[in-house]
């Protein structure tokens, strides 16, 4: 993402509306994050929060990489999340991964080369009922199998 003067504002905005409040990091890296198309943040808006908040760059390079929904690299314009807690372990998340790998010519941690997906793991994320279970973007998909996961992703293409 390039920072620039919008950003710059974006970003401030960000920051005023949480108070410039340090204890609100999370929420403000979530938000500045979808600034950007590739769902990420970049060291220039890390360095530019941290200065804002009057916190150090490495405290917030920490945040980044603690949760798994924020990225220091860039995404895909859609991020796959595979689930691989104990519900999506028992319930075989591996061929659902399996499925968005054959389906997307990529592996766990790459981004298509059309830059439309990303794909990576995660933790739980509270659909176990419906385990096997992957997020992409802000939506959940449960009771996955190899044919849903080619209906989801051709229907993803054709928006
Ligand atoms: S273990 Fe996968 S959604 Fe909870």
């Amino acid at each position: 993402m390039t920072f620039t003067r919008e950003t710059c504002q974006q970003v401030d905005a960000i920051c005023e509306a949480h108070g410039n409040n340090e204890s609100h990091l999370l929420p403000i890296l979530q938000e500045a994050q979808e600034l950007s198309p590739y769902h990420y943040i970049s060291q220039e808006v890390a360095s530019y929060i941290a200065s804002k908040l009057n916190v150090t760059l490495a405290h917030v390079s920490a945040v980044i990489s603690f949760f798994s929904s924020l990225s220091t690299e860039p995404r895909g314009k859609h991020v796959i999340q595979i689930c691989k807690s104990t519900a999506c372990l028992v319930n075989g998340y591996q061929n659902i991964r399996d499925s968005l790998e054959e389906h997307l010519g990529i592996k766990v941690g790459q981004v298509t080369d059309d830059q439309m997906f990303s794909l990576e793991y995660t933790e739980c994320i509270g659909a176990c009922d419906v385990s096997p279970a992957i997020r992409i973007d802000k939506t959940v998909h449960g009771n996955l199998t190899h044919e849903k996961v080619a209906t989801i992703l051709s229907e993803i293409r054709g928006r």
